[in-house]
């Protein structure tokens, strides 16, 4: 049986269903406020159609080892999808693990760690792969870039919604910077191709999409794909990062910060052939990926897909 934890993350529905297309035995462990409806959902109700009885829920949090020390008894495997830097979940978690003979987990990380801007965010995702690495688990680190492609991603899918009720969006910088996003489905499917290869054990991985791009050919795929001619407002790095600052300041739960605005003007390509070779992952490009993601909403968007 493979224990997820972090079933009801927004990765946790694709890589759910892929494992239980592999054949898989899938335990979810929630807590108690998890939103288990949600879940269920956003697989498009896959996730139990046709499992039988190859998923079950159970209670744990990773709050407290004790709740779930039994859980990791049980599990062959684990797939970890809380953010590892999570103040001190990850130290419960090992510290649980430790007490078990459960050797094999799979942990979702981000090509947050190879900015070359300093950030908190950063240190403490690169001291939580390191406490990783300091074990004696099978582990396997994925570190997938901007992950897109399900319905409420935070990235592209809130921006064709954008574009489609206002007709025009706002970018910062000159729009050169390289951008490497990832299809979710292809993350989801790493996940499937390194659970039990030995080949991938006490490694660390990119995934990232098909080839970079630059953030303004990403605008111009979006408007081909999304056949709406958007206006793009342009403001300089400099003034965008003033605006942003006073904007988030006087503002309670800012949508963009003035870091992001910094973030947003750095090249992030990143080389996943490692990936490549150990374990086949071969990503779509981001032209491929958007008409997914198009075809996606518009089917849920579809007299039928509200229902
Ligand atoms: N979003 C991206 O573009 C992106 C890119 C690269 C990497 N990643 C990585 O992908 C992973 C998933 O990302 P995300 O943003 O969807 O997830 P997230 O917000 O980091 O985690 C949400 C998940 O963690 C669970 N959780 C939180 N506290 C918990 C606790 N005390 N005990 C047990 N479970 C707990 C939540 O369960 P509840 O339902 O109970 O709240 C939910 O399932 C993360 O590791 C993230 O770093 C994301």
């Amino acid at each position: 049986m493979v224990l997820i934890i972090g079933a009801t993350s927004f990765l946790g529905p694709p890589v759910i269903s892929g494992l239980i297309r592999a054949g898989y035995r899938i335990r979810c462990m929630l807590r108690t406020g998890s939103n288990r409806e949600k879940l269920v959902r956003s697989a498009g109700g896959s996730i139990c159609d046709g499992a039988g009885g190859d998923i079950s829920f159970c209670s744990g949090n990773l709050l407290s080892p004790d709740s779930m020390i039994s859980l990791l008894r049980d599990a062959s495997a684990v797939v970890y999808m809380v953010d590892m830097a999570k103040n001190g979940l990850l130290e419960n978690f090992l510290r649980a693990v430790s007490r078990t003979d459960l050797k094999r987990v799979v942990f979702i990380s981000s090509t947050t760690v190879l900015t070359p801007l300093k950030s908190t965010i950063k240190e403490s995702k690169i001291k939580s792969e390191e406490l990783v690495k300091k074990t004696d688990l099978d582990y396997t680190i994925l570190r997938p870039s901007m992950i897109y492609g399900s319905g409420d991603d935070p990235n592209f899918s809130r921006m064709i919604q954008f574009i489609k009720k206002r007709g025009f969006f706002i970018t910062f910088g000159n729009g050169k910077n390289l951008i490497q996003p990832v299809h979710i489905g292809d993350v989801a499917g790493a996940v499937t191709g390194v659970l039990e290869n030995i080949k991938t054990f006490k490694k660390t991985y990119n995934l990232a999409g098909l080839e970079p791009i630059t953030y303004n050919e990403m605008l111009d795929i979006m408007q081909k794909k999304t056949g709406i001619n958007f206006r793009v407002i342009r403001i300089p790095a400099g003034p965008g990062r003033f605006l942003v600052s006073v904007y988030s300041r006087f503002t309670r739960h800012p949508s963009l910060t003035a870091d992001q605005v910094d973030r947003m003007g750095i090249d992030k390509a990143y080389d996943w052939s490692k990936a490549k070779d150990d374990f086949g992952f071969s990503p779509v490009s981001f032209e491929e990926g958007l008409e997914k993601l198009i075809h996606m909403i518009n089917a849920n968007e579809s007299p039928a897909g509200k229902q």
